[in-house]
């Protein structure tokens, strides 16, 4: 990602009303790092609840996915591969003929992943692509001889607003043919306060996370944010089911950003809106399968019912 782009992107951000940043640029070293951390919280129940999922129910995944002969894994957004990893291994126990190709943003992520997969899984078939998804999509021509199954795990979908996850969805499935599958995984709804409590975690490593871009800025685009002046603020509408944080400035105060050649005044409990997390109910994933031309093959949920990892086809 160019600087210039993560500086117009900031600087757009600081000037619209309410002020908002852009949560894809969470991710830089200490980023990436805090992100793995946050995955193995005892609050973060999401992570092991979908490798929960792969766990149990491997060898009916792989009995959907094969029924066609060969098969070809496209995981959008791999990040560490953790999960798909216990999926890949069990399928090649058993002999199944299918490549992988993981797509992700950062190459560095993809090097390590690729590494870390050979290493485990050395006869393998892998193919793997940097790059943004919506770029790497457009470009991604699916093969048509072997049934494509595109992964889009971890609830990412839920940190899209509606109309990009309508958008990016029906973007997946023009790039699929009949017969290829989309398996997506959503958070579900619950009770509001295991799910704020994910998000607010008591060592302070998700408030971590999202300041970490405050620091980014400083860091990069030449920044005053004082971090103490800010605090992190979640909140989760049980009626929306958006999980929703928010840097929020605890007095009036002025950040001066020298990249941008601009200043920021703050009124004091201003928000800055990061992201947001959204759980979906049953209805609501057959309602998004049904708008962006799929249909849903069957719904996959771990012991608690926490997670759903919904099998969709293209109709
Ligand atoms: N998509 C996951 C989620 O919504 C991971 C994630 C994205 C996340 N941004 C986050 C987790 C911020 C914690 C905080 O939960």
């Amino acid at each position: 990602m160019s600087k210039t782009q993560f500086a117009e992107d900031v600087k757009e951000g600081l000037n619209s009303t309410p002020k908002r940043l852009s949560s894809k640029y969470f991710y830089d070293a200490k980023g990436d790092k805090l992100f793995q951390q946050i995955m193995q919280l005892e609050e973060y129940y999401l992570t092991r609840a979908e490798l929960n999922i792969f766990q149990t129910q491997s060898q009916h995944l792989l009995d959907l996915f094969d029924s066609g002969g060969a098969f070809r894994i496209v995981e959008l957004g791999a990040g560490d591969g953790m999960k798909t990893k216990v999926l890949l291994k069990y399928f090649q126990q058993k002999g199944a003929d299918f490549s992988y190709c993981p797509v992700d943003i950062s190459a560095n992520v993809l090097e390590d992943l690729k590494r870390n997969i050979l290493a485990e899984l050395p006869h393998l078939k892998m193919e793997p692509l940097a790059g943004d998804y919506f770029k790497v999509l457009s470009e991604l021509k699916f093969q048509n001889h072997k049934r494509n199954i595109a992964f889009f795990l971890g609830s990412n979908i839920g940190n899209f607003r509606k109309d990009l996850a309508i958008a990016f969805l029906s973007s997946i499935q023009q790039n699929l043919a009949k017969g290829d599958f989309l398996l997506i995984g959503f958070d579900l709804k619950k009770d509001p306060k295991r799910i704020l409590s994910a998000y607010n975690d008591s060592q302070g490593v998700t408030r971590a996370f999202n300041m970490n871009l405050l620091q980014r800025i400083n860091d990069e685009l030449g920044g005053d944010f004082d971090l103490e002046a800010f605090d992190h603020n979640p909140i989760y509408d049980p009626m929306t089911g958006e999980c929703r944080s928010y840097l929020i400035a605890k007095t009036p105060q002025k950040v001066h950003i020298k990249e941008l050649n601009a200043s920021y005044e703050f009124r004091a409990w201003e928000p800055i809106y990061m992201e947001v997390s959204k759980k979906y109910d049953l209805d609501e994933i057959a309602d998004l399968a049904e708008s962006t031309g799929f249909r849903v093959r069957e719904n996959l949920f771990d012991q608690e019912q926490l997670f759903a990892d919904s099998i969709w086809e293209v109709v």
